[in-house]
């Protein structure tokens, strides 16, 4: 069983391991578990543990606001893969009152975070509170503020069913080649955008496609410093730098 006490151990283990081992033991230790899918790459991860547990819960965060490929995309998966797929949407009164104050727009003028605490932070509060564990597509290739991502830890932002909640990236140590390889390799099917210069993909109006040899980070919130570019999904990540 794994848990706060032995999951420092298991991360030191896991160094040397291939994602597809560590989703083994994790799957085989903790059973109340949710995969984070977005959409995007991460297909590889959902994909992955399906392959070992076909009836994994898997929640997307519906922000209202992905890309229509994005939904049509997610839409695809769930049916190809009979998918246990939990669709969060935003608690309807605060989306509301926020839209009715600042318009649709927001973020552009005050930042993302309020809309993101709504859109995303919340749905994924009230989630992960009816779990004991999560994984994620986080890498640490992904960002400046993901260089220190681990492949296991304690969630030091939310908490589970029952207080402590574990936190899984898996595909912490791949590439976004290694990424790419898998998902080509198995022919996974996968978002279009990723043909039109995305790669990393979120809200519509907070991503675009990046140009050759900007990193992908760049094509996200783009009109906010690199630095503090996490939404709060992954606050830890800004935390563990502080
Ligand atoms: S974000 O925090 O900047 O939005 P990113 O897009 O890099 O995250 O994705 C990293 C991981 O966070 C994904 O692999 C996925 O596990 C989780 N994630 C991001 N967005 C969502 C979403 N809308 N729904 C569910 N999980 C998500
Ligand atoms: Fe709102 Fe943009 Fe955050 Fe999506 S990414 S929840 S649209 S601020």
């Amino acid at each position: 069983m794994m848990n706060s006490s032995n999951i420092t151990d298991f991360n030191q283990k896991a160094i040397n391991m291939e994602p597809v081992e560590i989703l083994r033991e994790v799957l085989a230790s903790v059973d109340n578990i949710a995969v984070s899918f977005s959409g995007a790459e991460d297909i590889a991860l959902v994909v992955m543990a399906w392959k070992i547990r076909p009836d994994i819960q898997v929640f997307t965060l519906d922000t209202g606001r992905l890309h229509a490929e994005t939904y049509a995309f997610i839409e695809q998966v769930r049916k190809q893969y009979e998918l246990n797929l939990d669709v969060l949407s935003p608690d309807g009164e605060a989306l509301r009152e926020m839209v009715g104050k600042k318009g649709l727009f927001s973020f552009y003028e005050d930042g993302h975070e309020e809309c993101c605490g709504i859109r995303k932070i919340e749905p994924l509060r009230r989630k992960l509170a009816s779990v004991d564990a999560w994984l994620t597509g986080q890498r640490r290739d992904q960002s400046p503020t993901r260089v220190d991502v681990p492949v296991a830890q304690v969630d030091p932002v939310f908490t589970g069913r029952n207080g402590e909640l574990l936190k899984f990236n898996p595909l912490a140590n791949w590439s976004s080649a290694e990424v790419w390889q898998y998902i080509r390799m198995f022919d996974l099917p996968y978002n279009p955008l990723h043909d039109r210069g995305f790669i990393s993909i979120g809200c519509e109006p907070c991503t675009r496609p990046v140009g050759p040899n900007q990193h992908e980070r760049e094509g996200r919130w783009w009109w906010e410093e690199a630095t503090i570019r996490e939404c709060g999904l992954h606050q830890d990540n800004l935390i563990a730098r502080d």
